[in-house]
């Protein structure tokens, strides 16, 4: 596998492969990789020829200095986990590199990137954009591949894709859970063992809601109150959703695609944990 730190680098490699017919799959993260990312590259290896992913903690995604600095940074041993999981190319720029100068642009996908994430951390999709469509613009992927641990960064990615026209197909794969259910994700590192079995109780409720037959706005105060009853878990929000548009909807029979997204904050640092349940 090679570690490529330039950009011009990449795109002489990338253009040398397209001339070849070779087709390219892309994985961004921002390291501290997991199994989850390795579900992700291996899905990748499998349908492309050539498997590049991107390693980049995007500092205009971050509204909260604190959460970038203590953000885990393990390059290492994320070129390890790549190595092992086939891919071909790991691009890992310095911030220099990707914004010579401070990127101006914005991007506006109401309701996808106003409600949820989009309310709590201000900038934060803004940040997704402008960094998401550099690393599209660079690698031109036939396929790129995303986590659907973060249910409404795909939502607002899908749309900035649509708006600027990237050739691009998304494929979102599935949330990868510890044996306790916990959904995987570079911060759980940050979490005591006591706190990661803690965490795990957030899936089962989120999975327990599915069986009853409440109403959804009773159910979204139904998980919003047992998750809340835990020691050592505060729920920011529990939200319903449209699972296409992420728009808030009252009633199971307003769509068939309706989604419930979650964050909640565990532990005593606090560490926040995101995750979501398919309804329908
Ligand atoms: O999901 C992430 O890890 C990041 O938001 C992404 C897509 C790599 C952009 O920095």
């Amino acid at each position: 596998m090679q570690v490529i730190k330039t950009i011009s680098h990449l795109k002489e490699i990338l253009d040398q492969a397209r001339a070849s017919k070779k087709s390219i799959g892309f994985v961004p993260t921002m390291g501290a990789l997991h199994e989850g990312h390795a579900s992700l590259v291996r899905q990748s290896v499998l349908e492309n020829d050539i498997t590049v992913v991107s390693i980049f903690l995007n500092p205009t995604q971050f509204n909260d200095p604190k959460d970038l600095e203590r953000y885990p940074r393990t390059l290492v041993s994320d070129c390890e986990l790549l190595e092992k999981c086939g891919a071909q190319i790991a691009f890992a720029p310095s911030v220099e590199e990707v914004y010579p100068e401070t990127d101006t642009r914005t991007f506006s996908y109401p309701p996808t990137d106003t409600v949820m994430e989009g309310e709590k951390r201000p900038g934060h999709f803004n940040g997704v954009c402008q960094i998401v469509s550099k690393l599209f613009y660079i690698t031109n992927p036939d396929n790129s591949y995303f986590g659907e641990k973060d249910y409404q960064q795909i939502a607002v990615i899908r749309r900035m894709v649509e708006d600027l026209r990237f050739k691009t197909r998304i494929i979102p794969c599935p949330v990868i859970r510890e044996e306790n259910g916990l959904a995987m994700s570079s911060r759980n590192t940050l979490l005591t063992k006591e706190e990661k079995n803690i965490a795990a109780n957030i899936y089962k409720v989120l999975s327990e809601s599915k069986n009853t037959q409440m109403s959804l706005k009773e159910t979204e105060s139904w998980v919003t109150d047992k998750i809340n009853s835990i020691d050592g878990l505060v729920v920011e929000y529990f939200n319903i959703v449209n699972g296409l548009t992420l728009a808030s909807i009252d009633s199971w029979n307003d769509t068939d695609n309706i989604v419930g997204c979650i964050t909640v904050y565990c532990g005593k640092t606090p560490i926040r944990l995101i995750d979501h349940i398919r309804y329908k």
